[in-house]
């Protein structure tokens, strides 16, 4: 009579690529659980363990109704022990034990906070921790040397922690593709990563960059940083892959199926006005009494990532209550409205993290498919395709081991049709 008991017999597919997987689903509670518990795990660099949480929570995720008891997990799988161990006491309780201690845990706190500085992975963070470093403020304390990623990373801390939103992604999208039109006209740009798959916020705003004339592509990334960083769009960027192209007497050319694409970590300056627009290159922007100009191309608070520096930028830092006006004939108040630890006034932008990946346009599809995420479904496509098919899946191609062949594909469809799995369109993509 319960009306979740058909859940029992309905038979779920083990993989999650085997399944759709919608960004909104029926068993957020007990996702919610479980993904702080794979959290936890890989912030204690328990892969494994990790993975496990991710497979259950994506199992969960991908069931069409809400699960009211037990008894209606039988027969499903993915759901080990442990992680049954969880759902049957947040079912009956409401909360699990293990869920509320690791939350309250100074050292899961400490994890985060330091793991969410950019340029911070586990290892750093751990190491931190034990000195007794628990927060991002600590850290600046401790007078530690950074790298350039992590000084970036605890300049923007606050801003890099608030969600990207949709529209900010869309202006993001529209700075993106005039730098790389502006290098190379004909050249596509896609949004990929979370957007990509419908969510409607982000860590991140994740791009891939391609051109039909297969070759064209090489070195582009290069072209579109030094454009961006020309017009003062970045406060950061690492770019990597091709370095070969660094020196005439690099190493030659890999075979394209070895090839590491262009990549570039960013964090972008993000012009907002009021209604979160991005405002156009060449606007000036004033303060209110009108001492001060900054003109967009040269405000930047980093001195390491951009060599003319504006003199007034301390401004940025450690701003004056002030309102910023947009001065030309579309003179509008431009508000700040985020909450910077060091910077209470109003200010024209935010900082935003963007991933560029540049691919040769015969791999698109594999890059596509491979930068849409979400992380857990790559996985379970790549085990999918080792241990059902035989095949080697990556972002750049699909090898056929008993056939000993790579298999071409154009699109994202052909690569599931390779792999035999139904295609799971990019929204349903989300375990
Ligand atoms: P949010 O950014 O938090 O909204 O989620 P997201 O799904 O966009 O995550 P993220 O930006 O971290 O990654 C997007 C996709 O790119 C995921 O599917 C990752 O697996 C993939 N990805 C990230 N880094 C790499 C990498 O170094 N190599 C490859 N091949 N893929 C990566
Ligand atoms: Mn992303
Ligand atoms: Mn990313």
């Amino acid at each position: 009579e319960k009306p979740g008991l058909e859940l029992a017999v309905v038979s779920v597919p083990s993989y999650a690529c085997q399944r759709h997987t919608p960004l909104l689903h029926h068993n957020t509670t007990l996702t919610d659980a479980l993904s702080i518990l794979a959290e936890n795990a890989e912030l204690g660099e328990n892969e494994g363990r990790g993975v496990a949480f991710r497979r259950a929570a994506a199992l969960l995720k991908s069931l069409p109704q809400e699960v009211r008891g037990a008894e209606q997990l039988r027969g499903l799988p993915c759901l080990g022990e442990h992680s049954l161990r969880v759902i049957k006491e947040v079912l009956e309780d409401g909360v699990s034990h293990e869920v509320e201690t690791t939350t309250h845990s100074e050292q899961f706190k400490a994890m985060k906070a330091l793991t969410g500085i950019f340029g911070v992975g586990a290892k750093t963070a751990d190491r931190w921790f034990r000195e007794g470093i628990h927060t991002p403020s600590d850290l600046q304390r401790s007078g530690h040397t950074l790298n350039r990623a992590q000084r970036a990373g605890l300049q923007y801390y606050d801003e890099l922690n608030l969600p990207v939103t949709k529209p900010e992604a869309v202006a993001i999208g529209q700075i993106v593709e005039r730098a790389v039109h502006a290098v190379l006209p004909g050249a596509e740009i896609t949004l990929i990563g979370g957007f990509r798959r419908g969510k409607q916020t982000g860590h991140d705003v994740d791009f891939l960059i391609t051109h039909p004339d297969e070759g064209r592509e090489e070195g582009l990334m290069r072209k579109v940083v030094s454009w961006l960083e020309a017009q003062g769009f970045l406060l950061y960027q690492k770019t990597t892959g091709n370095s070969y192209l660094e020196s005439k007497e690099g190493p030659a050319r890999p075979a394209s199926n070895m090839d590491r694409f262009e990549r570039c970590f960013s964090i972008f300056r993000l012009r907002t006005d009021n209604e979160g627009r991005e405002i156009q290159t060449g606007t000036e922007i004033q303060t209110g009494d009108g001492s001060q100009t900054y003109s967009p191309t040269l405000t930047n608070t980093d001195p390491h990532t951009h060599s003319d520096t504006h003199p007034h930028t301390k401004t940025d830092s450690h701003p004056l209550p002030q309102t910023l006006v947009v001065v030309g004939d579309h003179a509008q108040k431009v508000s700040w409205v985020l909450g910077h630890s060091q910077c209470s006034g109003p200010r024209s932008w935010r900082a935003v993290r963007v991933d560029l990946v540049v691919s040769p346009y015969s791999q698109f599809a594999f890059a596509l498919l491979g930068w849409t995420g979400s992380k857990l479904f790559e996985r379970e496509l790549r085990r999918w395709a080792v241990h059902e098919k035989a095949m080697t899946l990556s972002s750049h191609a699909l090898y056929d081991r008993k056939r000993t062949q790579y298999l071409r594909a154009s699109s994202e469809e052909e690569i599931f049709a390779h792999l035999g799995l139904e295609y799971i369109p990019p929204c349903d993509r989300n375990a």
